[in-house]
């Protein structure tokens, strides 16, 4: 067994551990309703026989079919009983590994999410996730089913008569072939109706979440074609799969009447010359039917199991991804901050792939109190903000806090120094109040509104329908992007970390609400280390030193009045945004 397989069957058995007994009880069952049915046959034989000879009356005939109402009924109980244990545990199973998925994804960082968007890791955690619960589920019960079946329809058939079984049998390999053919087309089909269907909801999702700029642009009617066409597309695609689906039942049961065909003429002639019972010739039917369905079953248990394994390594990768800002295996104390925390960057370069520098030899030092990042758009100062909020991961002997190297300290203790306010705040679908105090969980209403005070957003909460306790997001009060902005300022605020790193945080706030702002947020820079990246320089005034950056690189470095005077792009920036700033 090669290595992967061995780790595959290693994590399937530790999810199933738990459920040992579960699964123990269901394939017992299992096997219960196979003795059972195969039972029926013999007990056919034996009232059959008994008409053919003139033995049988109503009292032997009647106790004869209790005995297969009594069957059928256990068949009954054992047939919910193994579905209930086997496929319950099969569930069970599903559910643990999508939370393994789920904490696995939670854990890691920047680089993996950059590489899986999205719709990628929930295909991981819906469609793969499906696949190896089927091959876990009803895969392993068709398997035991089928074998325990096949060979005990053989086993029977061949003691009543060995060569009329190798004549009857002769026809059936080939359907095993045939399902397994279907079957590898049928999964192709399937997965393109699938993927077809995600198409579809995806356009319909991407229409009505941008529906504002469908009715402004006027493309209704454009949409509603595209909509047609990739719904013609998903019949057709239907249609291919049913094609498959629409041969495989009728091709079993073509290939079950011809080895009907062949065991009438053969074990007939046998009972006309005596050498068989008519009620053995009835029981071998009846084996042989029951034969059909483990023959078509191996077909479609191999290409359940090749689809859960090929699923099951996709999951694994996912659960074999490590963060690259892992735990540093002995990490170092937080150095002393009473004095202050100074963030140290130290010939950053950061490449995004081979030969595309990002930023190119970043020295700057910040804190205690303001640093500015200026700079024109894509010059890399939303890259530098994430490097020191420790989003995206750097090299050893570029970021250091108090003369410590980052990558020295565990990664969860530096996110609880410092706090994030990112380009494009993220708000979750709860309460005003939840999502200010993310961070803490616990703080109290009056720092609450304190936070939201000290980001000009209080007002504004005060007036939505039931203020702070107001749902915002989907399915709520929907928010313009400086209140966004504002409301994930105060967050950061009321996290009421020693280091503060923000993003643009003010880009969609307008000029008076920026200068109450600016007015609010110089107590709090006073004694703590705040880094701001914008492209508005009025922050800029009260910083205690401002660093230009442009392609990638520091190209000048000063006070605001410096630059201004100095710096020829940074003095016309700043100018046009004095103007604007005129009432
Ligand atoms: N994850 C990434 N992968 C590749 N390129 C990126 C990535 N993030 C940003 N960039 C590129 O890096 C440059 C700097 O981006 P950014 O720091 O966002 O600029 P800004 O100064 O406007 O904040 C841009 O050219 C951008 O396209
Ligand atoms: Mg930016």
């Amino acid at each position: 067994m090669n290595p992967e397989t061995k780790r595959r069957l290693r994590l399937l058995f530790s999810l199933f551990r738990p459920r040992l007994a579960a699964l123990a009880a269901g394939f017992a069952a299992l096997l219960a309703v196979d003795a059972m049915q195969l039972f029926i046959p013999r007990v056919i034989r034996d009232a059959v026989d008994g008409i053919a000879a003139g033995s049988a009356d109503e009292q032997s005939l009647f106790r004869q079919g209790l005995v297969i109402a009594a069957l059928g009924c256990g068949v009954f109980v054992c047939r919910y009983g193994w579905r209930r244990l086997i496929l319950g545990a099969s569930r069970q199973v599903e559910r643990d590994l999508r939370a393994r998925i789920f904490d696995a994804v939670l854990g890691l960082d920047a680089p993996f999410f950059h590489k899986n968007p999205p719709g990628s890791i929930v295909a991981l955690a819906s469609n793969d996730l499906n696949a190896v619960q089927m091959a876990c589920g009803m895969g392993l019960v068709a398997l035991v089913d089928a074998v325990v079946m096949t060979l005990a329809c053989i086993g029977f058939m061949l003691a009543m008569h060995p060569f009329l079984t190798l004549i009857a049998v002769a026809p059936l390999p080939f359907l095993a072939l045939a399902t397994a053919l279907l079957s590898a087309r049928l999964h192709h089909r399937f997965a393109a109706a699938q993927k077809r269907f995600a198409e579809l909801s995806e356009f319909c999702r991407q229409s009505f979440a941008a529906i504002r700029l469908v009715k402004a642009a006027g493309i209704e009617a454009r949409q509603t074609r595209a909509f047609g066409r990739i719904g013609r597309s998903y019949i057709r695609d239907n249609l291919r799969l049913a094609t498959v689906q629409g041969a495989l039942f009728p091709f079993s049961g073509l290939m079950g009447n011809l080895c009907l065909l062949l065991v009438l003429l053969a074990g007939g002639r046998l009972v006309i010359e005596g050498a068989v019972s008519v009620g053995e010739l009835v029981a071998f039917i009846s084996y042989l039917f029951m034969l059909t369905w483990p023959m078509m079953a191996f077909g479609w248990v191999a290409g359940l199991f090749q689809r859960g394994m090929t699923s099951l390594s996709r999951i694994m990768k996912v659960l074999d991804s490590r963060p690259v800002m892992a735990e540093p295996s002995e990490p170092l104390p937080l150095p002393a901050m009473d004095k202050g925390v100074r963030i140290e960057l130290s010939g950053l370069n950061l490449d995004s792939g081979p030969g595309r520098r990002l930023l190119e030899g970043i020295e700057l030092s910040a804190g205690p109190g303001l640093l500015g990042i200026a700079g024109p758009t894509g010059a890399g100062k939303s890259l530098i903000a994430a490097v020191v909020a420790r989003i995206l991961p750097v090299a050893d002997g570029c970021l250091f806090i108090n003369g410590v190297d980052a990558n020295r300290i565990s990664p969860a203790a530096w996110r609880g120094l410092v706090a994030f306010v990112p380009q494009h705040s993220l708000l979750f679908a709860d309460t005003v109040r939840a999502n200010i105090a993310l961070g803490r969980p616990d703080a109290g209403l009056a720092e609450i509104e304190a936070a939201a005070r000290a980001a000009a957003i209080h007002d504004e909460i005060m007036a939505m329908p039931a203020g702070y306790e107001t749902v915002i997001g989907e399915r709520g009060v929907s928010l313009s992007g400086g209140q966004k902005q504002r409301l994930a300022l105060a967050r950061a605020i009321l996290s009421d970390k020693p280091v503060l790193v923000m993003d643009d945080p003010l880009s969609a706030v307008d000029a008076a609400t920026e200068q109450e702002i600016i007015a609010n947020l110089r107590k709090i820079f006073r004694n703590r280390t705040c880094i701001v990246a914008s492209h508005r320089f009025s922050l800029f005034e009260e910083a205690d030193r401002v660093v230009v950056i442009e392609r990638g690189r520091v190209t000048d470095r000063g006070s605001h009045r410096e630059l201004a005077a100095r710096n020829p792009w940074y003095a016309m920036v700043a100018a046009r945004q004095a103007m604007d700033l005129k009432p």
